[in-house]
């Protein structure tokens, strides 16, 4: 049986336009999910768009629109975002969709009938920036402990008993050790909860933009009840007979940015739990970048719109960067000249240049043909050829535990490797005395190349693809499992293209 995967990503707010921090949790589920086809699994990869709530609203009456016509607009954007960086998600949901609205309607309904929800009256801070409610002993000096304003809102409001869910949660997380990751986000999450939980506002009545609440018209749905709630909304969680729901459900990953790992980590199970849902089987919380140096924020005017570096540097390059430049989970600082650095260094000089160096030598010296496999290699062959074939489940792992530099880096050895063969065995000068030897030479570089981008492709699928296609291989031979064949050569190959410009 082929086996599932379901990956989301956070659902962006359509306040604004999308910049880097949205396209990095996107990148990384892209990459995730790539890899999952490539290794067999049957992948159902979400993303999509937060449309309600005040900030929203607030956003809306700026520019003098409607609600709906600005969430249309500004949704487009984020829709536009998916081509640029050639993501592959498979489904695009907007929280103003009426199989949204649906399935927020039941759970809703499931909660209050179980009594996990009941009406009071709601006084305290609540922050429109983070769209949170702070309690008076999380205020640092009359801000939000992420620094946004808040301001005081008295209203009547719908509860949550989150309170009663303290010790199901703290068991949850004991018994489900990768549950959350990274391990520091998973510590921050559990001393969160021990220091008590107390019941959630969940609806609000101070304005109209979200999801009614059923049968009492005068409230909406707290957003992120009605955000959480779109990870079920694409599987059809409204009709439970459903074939996704059954076959996706729980998701296998959340990837979040790690100023909401609160949302996911404890509300979002909360919920579930009081829903009588299974929980997701892990939330990663990645780390925030900085602009040189400085936090990205509107008001500083240093936001990175990423349409604008794919456009100047090109779209694999950019995935390349944000995903090699920091360990994933960590902070990251983005520079421009770390970027060209990375381009030139590691794209233009390491791998471009082995395949350039391979490929021109095999067009001049081999009458355009990749030799065939030989019968007998050298030690120092199968030391190369062998690398990332015995180091399939590695390779996995560091996919699982979304170690994405680590997968680059332990390639990027691969390709050194490669780059100091070709000059220990030096084809060009066994082409005049071992014409035959430098047949194997060629052959072993091929099917390392071969090798690399198939590993590859999650990363910078254009350029996997356009040497894939250029050495011949069949599409159904690039998956991972691939790997564990040999490239049977003989093809005939054009004249090679450089594959990254240095800048
Ligand atoms: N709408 C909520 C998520 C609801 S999910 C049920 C939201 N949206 S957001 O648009 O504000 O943020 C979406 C994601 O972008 C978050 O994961 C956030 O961490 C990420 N980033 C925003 N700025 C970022 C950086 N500067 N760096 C990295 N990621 C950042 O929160």
């Amino acid at each position: 049986m082929v086996p599932n995967y379901y990956i989301t990503t956070p659902i962006y707010y359509v306040n604004d336009v999308p910049h880097i921090g949205h396209a990095y949790t996107t990148l990384a589920c892209d990459v995730m999910a790539r890899f999952k086809r490539l290794d067999g699994f049957d992948v159902f990869f979400l993303t999509g768009t937060d449309e309600h709530g005040q900030k929203v609203e607030l956003a809306a009456k700026s520019k003098g629109v409607m609600p709906k016509a600005f969430v249309d607009d500004v949704s487009k954007n984020f829709q536009n975002l998916l081509e640029c960086m050639n993501f592959s998600n498979d489904d695009f949901i907007r929280t103003t969709e009426k199989r949204h609205l649906d399935s927020c309607k039941k759970i809703w309904n499931t909660l209050l009938e179980n009594g996990s929800i009941y009406l009071d009256k709601y006084s305290g801070w609540y922050s429109v920036r983070d769209e949170a409610f702070y309690s008076e002993s999380e205020i640092i000096d009359g801000k939000a402990p992420s620094g946004s304003p808040v301001e005081w809102v008295e209203e009547p409001s719908y509860f949550f008993n989150l309170s009663k869910w303290e010790d199901e949660l703290l068991t949850f997380y004991e018994q489900n050790k990768s549950f959350i990751s990274p391990n520091s986000r998973r510590n921050e999450v559990i001393s969160f909860v021990k220091g008590g939980l107390k019941d959630l506002s969940v609806s609000r009545t101070s304005f109209t933009w979200g999801v009614k609440v059923p049968n009492d018209d005068d409230h909406i749905m707290y957003v992120w009840l009605d955000a959480l709630t779109n990870y079920l909304s694409a599987c059809n969680y409204s009709n439970t007979n459903n074939e996704t729901f059954s076959r996706f459900w729980p998701a296998d990953l959340h990837m979040v940015g790690k100023d909401i790992i609160r949302f996911h980590a404890v509300y979002w199970p909360a919920f579930l739990m009081a829903a009588n849902l299974p929980i997701p089987k892990k939330i990663f919380a990645h780390g925030w970048w900085t602009n040189e140096g400085n936090k990205i924020s509107k008001s500083l005017g240093n936001v990175i719109d990423p349409f604008d570096l794919v456009k100047k540097y090109g779209v694999d390059q950019i995935r390349y960067f944000l995903m090699r430049e920091v360990p994933f989970g960590n902070d990251g600082d983005f520079s421009h000249s770390q970027l060209i650095n990375r381009i030139n260094s590691d794209l233009a000089n390491s791998f471009g240049n082995l395949f350039q160096r391979v490929t021109s030598m095999i067009f001049k010296n081999c009458h355009e043909v990749v030799p065939i496999k030989p019968d007998i290699f050298k030690d120092e062959d199968l030391k190369l050829i062998n690398s990332i074939k015995n180091s399939l489940h590695d390779y996995r792992n560091l996919m699982d535990e979304q170690k994405f530099d680590q997968f680059l880096k332990n390639i990027w050895m691969v390709i050194s490797d490669a780059n100091k063969y070709v000059d220990e065995q030096a084809p060009w000068s066994l082409k005049k005395n071992d014409y035959q030897r430098m047949e194997v030479v060629l052959y072993t570089l091929t099917e390392t190349i071969r090798q690399i981008s198939i590993m590859l492709q999650p990363f910078i699928p254009n350029t996997s693809k356009a040497i894939l296609d250029h050495i011949d291989i069949p599409l159904v031979e690039r998956d991972i499992k691939s790997i564990e064949l040999f490239f049977s050569g003989g093809i005939k190959i054009s004249t090679p293209n450089p594959l990254f410009p240095r800048i």
